[in-house]
């Protein structure tokens, strides 16, 4: 063991804002803007928020140190010159350095806290870490909180009565541990029946357990996306950084309501439902914890640690808090961030002793999934200016790029979702996902290429976005009269037709033609609904571009997050104005970025510090209290010429 206890890296907000205000020698900074550090000799320019350690700094953007304690200041390897001065000495530093080398500027870069630009020289890896490719395209280098030790210890003697616990750090000199009580009770047992051979299982500077020989192949972990409709777990293995097993579910909650207003309406009316909607997320985590671990034939006690993203109310059910505060102005979190605790805890039956990292929410609508979801995107590191959004009943929306970010959420509401459309369905067997037409004919894309059930929301959008390219729909929204839909287009005019007073457009006739209350059609009223739905998203992106002093031109991407994103026809949402006017190729589908952002932060601690620090990066913009969101939302119900 060291002799000096080492001084942890910042690594939560609290330690990373208490970082920023105890630097008091450093330039003065108003906390928003960046450093620049440029990273010999591979010339690598990155900018990074003050009270970054520069070793955090390097792993985020992908630069590799040396190191075997991630950055606990305790291996004294990630050893680096700082080019021009060198800044300040830490007590480790004298330690691991000579006087001609400090000199000459040369530092343990966990101990360096940027507080100004720095060059910085970092010598050739001794080991070449490994990396996983995760998130929107993000290389991130394995530092996972877990790690295990094989050691071979010598026997006790009546010559050497060293305790078992002292025996066994001894020989982990390299690492600052503490025991958990558990594993004192059982050490003794596995030291002398395994031959003094054994693994020690490590989460971040804790010792969680002791197993007889080599373990050190079998090292899991898993990642949790609790949404409101889905949840989806992938079991990872940590040695590799790849994953072995995904499965998804639908939330065993639905019968509580489909969009979380209803669920915390539901705790409202009864606070019973609160267990009972907290039980029903711990079963849904754990059905598919077994099932990912049986489908890669792990044991789930090989799973020592889970990471969960969720909405706000997803976070709040789970971890069994009132969500009824965040139902109902001003909307009140209980705390942006959640205490450390046992996978245990939320339900997770794996390892005893696993940890679940739970994703920190900005706001009440602004919740962990969309924390998750920007560590994967990688925006918070990326020059490029862009648009986040992750469209569902509340649709999440984040603007900016290294320099700043701004977010705020726009009620939706649940058309995107098949709700209140007459129609409407779930994108699910049976679903039209897709639809084209022409002035002859119409074609649709059904999920699992069955007979047409429903639409869904990415369907819904095409019909749309292809009725107003044929001039079948105004931009106001309106159906045009019956005989000018049949001159305009004469193979599909006669679809727009009426059912009792309402106009309506058949998409698939399920019964014989003329049929329009038993075929699947898109009414008047299901338009109106999109309209309000994309007005509340298209309202809020604009008054994130006016806040950030941009136009529409300005932005180089528009991610689309979740499984919505990943349907929707870019082409389509450029057409309704529901994102902004892009290159199509230029509106990507990010994928369900929220589960890669757990992965990340349950790969690497230095993503899962980036997470934290995120909090503090990210301007909050609430909508709900704009004056002129009444007039803004109305400007942008029409659909764009
Ligand atoms: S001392 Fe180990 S990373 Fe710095």
């Amino acid at each position: 063991m060291t002799d000096e206890p080492a001084t942890r890296p910042a690594r939560n907000l609290d330690e990373v804002v208490a970082a920023r205000s105890s630097n008091e020698d450093g330039p003065v900074h108003d906390g928003r803007g960046r450093f620049d550090l440029l990273f010999e000799p591979a010339g690598r320019k990155v900018r990074v928020p003050p009270g970054v350690m520069l070793f955090d700094a390097a792993s985020w953007n992908g630069i590799a140190i040396d190191s075997t304690c991630g950055g606990h200041g305790t291996c004294r390897k990630c050893k680096v010159k700082v080019l021009d001065s060198g800044g300040p000495i830490s007590s480790l530093d004298t330690r691991a350095f000579t006087t001609d080398e400090l000199r000459a500027g040369w530092r343990l870069a966990c101990r360096v806290e940027v507080s100004t630009d720095l060059r910085v020289e970092v010598p050739p890896l001794v080991t070449r870490p490994k990396a996983a490719t995760v998130g929107v395209g993000r290389k991130v280098i394995l530092r996972p909180a877990v790690q295990k030790r094989y050691v071979e210890l010598t026997e006790a003697t009546l010559s050497d009565q060293t305790a078992d616990l002292e025996r066994l750090f001894a020989s982990l000199d390299d690492l600052e541990l503490r025991p958990e009580l558990h594993v004192l009770r059982s050490l003794g047992s596995v030291l002398r029946e395994s031959d003094y051979k054994l693994t020690a299982v490590i989460v971040d500077d804790v010792l969680i357990d002791v197993e007889p020989g080599d373990t050190t192949g079998r090292l899991f972990a898993i990642a949790f996306d609790l949404g409101t409709t889905t949840v989806v777990a992938t079991l990872l293995d940590l040695s590799t950084g790849t994953p072995v097993a995904v499965q998804s579910m639908l939330n065993k909650q639905q019968s509580f309501g489909a969009d979380v207003i209803t669920r915390i309406s539901a705790v409202m009316m009864d606070a019973r439902v609160l267990d009972r909607l907290c039980l029903l997320a711990h079963e849904s985590l754990n059905e598919l914890a077994q099932s990912v671990c049986e489908s890669a034939a792990v044991r789930p006690e090989e799973v020592y640690e889970v990471a969960l993203a969720g909405n706000a109310t997803m976070t709040h059910i789970v971890l069994g808090i009132d969500p009824a505060p965040l139902g109902v102005a001003p909307f009140i979190l209980s705390t942006r961030m959640f205490p450390d605790i046992l996978a245990t805890d939320i339900g997770v039956t794996v390892h005893e002793r696993a940890r679940a990292v739970i994703f920190p929410s900005f706001g009440a609508y602004v919740g962990g999934d969309i924390v998750a979801g920007l560590l994967a995107s990688g925006m918070d590191r990326d020059s490029r200016m862009r648009l986040f959004l992750d469209i569902g009943t509340n649709c999440e929306l984040v603007l900016g790029n290294a320099d700043r970010l701004v977010a705020t959420a726009a009620p939706a509401g649940p058309a995107f979702e098949g709700a209140a459309i007459r129609c409407g369905m779930r994108a699910a067997r049976g679903a039209i996902e897709a639809v084209k037409m022409t002035e002859g004919g119409i074609e649709l894309g059904v999920i699992g290429d069955a007979e047409p059930q429903g639409l869904c929301g990415s369907g819904l959008v095409d019909a749309v976005a292809e009725l107003l390219d044929l001039k079948l729909l105004d931009s106001s929204g309106r159906f045009v009269p019956d005989d000018e839909a049949t001159t305009i287009a004469p193979g599909i005019g006669a679809r727009l037709t009426k059912l009792g007073k309402e106009r309506v457009f058949v998409l698939h006739w399920k019964a014989e033609v003329g049929d329009v209350d038993r075929s699947i059609y898109l009414s008047q009223r299901d338009v109106r609904e999109l309209q309000f739905a994309k007005a509340a998203i298209a309202t809020g992106w604009h008054i994130l571009l006016e806040e950030a002093g941009l136009k529409e031109d300005d932005l180089q991407q528009v991610l689309l997050a979740g499984s919505f994103g990943s349907y929707l026809s870019p082409a389509s949402a450029i057409r309704l104005g529901l994102v902004p006017k892009l290159a199509a190729l230029r509106v990507v589908s990010a994928g369900n970025v929220a589960g890669e952002g757990a992965k990340m932060a349950l790969l690497s601690m230095r993503e899962r510090a980036g997470a934290m620090a995120l909090l503090e990066e990210v301007e909050y913009v609430e909508l709900s209290d704009r004056g002129d969101f009444n007039d803004r939302f109305i400007e942008q119900l029409p659909f764009p010429l």
